[in-house]
């Protein structure tokens, strides 16, 4: 039959055109635009010098950590349950005595005020309007007391490195503890600094070095280098002024003597709550356990320590079985979005810390584009929590991801030194652990695990 067509008419036209308010806030429409961390990457990439963005990105060697880190995060599958009442959501918890509106926090991350101007100030104000916690690193560059008056309200952590002036070290963790901050994170990940080829490669140095390269480079960036002219110097809130290398800074001041003892030490002076950031074996996660720490973080300082390291994600189950009833259990290290969270939630981590996600955040738009990194995750976790079917953290199970073979550690039978060499094509997989009981008693049962495609742990 043929189409009967006719004129277009205004009538069906006019319910079809919506024109939306043109935005004429820069800022606002660009980060508006961002969906994802990895948009607010690109913008932040295209508004911050090459040295400053490479060494937030950056990770150490070959950054094999870190890429290996996030692709354990992509090669999972979730597993929904269909059918439940998701219409209300809660995204809150309780963690280290404390509440949380969202169970991540922001990573401590050294120099920021680098990275984009506003800095710590910018993170601990979009931390506290959020109701998330808020770390500032040892190498941070705000004063302590300038970011308590940040997030006044809100809860604020203070992450330690062990310098070799230990005098200096605790006169920190006094003042932290006088401001009010409540938990301490002590990071042993560091007895001497990586290597981050990048930063060699692009003779970055605090503070950054005006050469040719970097003034052409500077060029298409006006914003971050006016930013960066016309507001305090770059200096460590808590150290004194330093001319170098971050590598030559680091290896400076690091302590490579650090042992559990000193751990111990430290721990009898904080006030708060004491949590080791940088645990990378269920050995020294039992370790821990027994000398009474509050939490644990499983790390790999986001790849920028040892390349190679054990992954995060892939420790996670084994280690919240042991000791998650002991401690709490965080992770951190290759979270790009809200559904690496939530998978981390499920296979037993009480808490996640973000760093890059939000130095993204910071450096595509300063506090906005940090309000932006955490919208854009709380979107994400919000959304993926109700397409699996559950309106709580506590209704999240070891069922609901199944984490697929790629990077799964081959286990020898015997011990190393006697082992003959394995089948090429015939690795051993580990067993299948399941982690024995939810954190809570799931309100709705949880899913069965779908069909599973060689599962390393779930
Ligand atoms: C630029 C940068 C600086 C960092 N500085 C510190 C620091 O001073 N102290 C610390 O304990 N961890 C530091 N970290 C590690 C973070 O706290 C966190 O472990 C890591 O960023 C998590 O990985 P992600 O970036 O993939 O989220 C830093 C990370 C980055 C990216």
């Amino acid at each position: 039959m043929k189409l009967q067509r006719h004129l277009p008419r205004v009538r069906d036209l006019a319910p079809l055109m919506h024109f939306a308010t043109p935005e004429f806030n820069a800022k606002k429409r660009r980060l508006e635009k961002a969906l994802t961390i990895h948009d607010l990457r690109t913008i932040a990439q295209k508004r911050t010098p090459k040295a400053a963005f490479d060494y937030t990105e950056g990770a150490a060697e070959a950054e094999i950590s870190l890429a290996r880190a996030r692709q354990a995060f992509e090669d999972i599958q979730f597993n929904p349950a269909i059918l439940r009442d998701v219409s209300v959501v809660d995204t809150s918890s309780t963690v280290l005595g404390g509440p949380t509106a969202l169970p991540f926090g922001i990573a401590p991350t050294g120099f920021t005020r680098m990275m984009q101007s506003e800095g710590e100030i910018a993170g601990a104000g979009a931390a506290g309007a959020a109701g998330i916690p808020f770390s500032l690193s040892t190498m941070g560059t705000t004063a302590i007391e300038d970011v308590k008056a940040a997030n006044p309200d809100g809860r604020n952590w203070f992450q330690l490195y062990m310098w070799k002036d230990r005098d200096r070290s605790m006169a920190l963790v006094d003042r932290a503890a006088k401001a009010g901050f409540d938990t301490l994170l002590v990071t042993v990940d560091v007895p001497v600094s990586g290597a981050r080829l990048r930063d060699k490669r692009n003779g970055f140095s605090i503070p950054p070095q005006l050469t040719l390269g970097t003034v052409i480079n500077a060029l298409p960036r006006p914003e971050w280098w006016i930013n960066f002219l016309t507001t305090e110097p770059l200096a460590f809130a808590s150290l004194d002024r330093w001319s170098g290398t971050v590598g030559e800074l680091l290896d400076t001041m690091f302590d490579p003597t650090v042992t559990f003892d000193d751990l111990a030490w430290i721990s009898d002076q904080w006030p708060g709550k004491v949590v080791v950031k940088g645990v990378q074996s269920l050995d020294d996660a039992r370790r821990l356990a027994t000398m009474g720490v509050d939490g644990i973080i499983l790390s790999n300082h986001g790849g920028r320590q040892l390349d190679r390291a054990p992954i995060p994600f892939h420790l996670l189950p084994d280690v919240a079985r042991e000791v998650g009833t002991d401690l709490e259990v965080h992770l951190d290290t290759g979270i790009m979005s809200g559904a690496d969270i939530v998978a981390a939630i499920a296979l037993g981590a009480d808490f996640t810390l973000v760093g890059r996600a939000y130095l993204y955040g910071l450096m595509a738009g300063g506090r906005e584009g940090v309000d932006r990194m955490i919208e854009i995750l709380s979107e994400q976790i919000t959304r993926t929590m109700r397409l699996l079917g559950v309106t709580s953290l506590a209704e999240l199970t070891p069922a609901h991801v199944t984490q697929l073979e790629r990077l799964a550690p081959r286990a020898l039978s015997m011990p190393a030194a006697t082992a003959p060499r394995p089948p090429a094509k015939a690795a051993i997989r580990p067993p299948v652990t399941p982690k024995t009981a939810p954190k809570t008693a799931p309100k709705t049962a949880p899913p069965k695990a779908g069909p599973r495609k060689s599962p390393i742990a779930s």
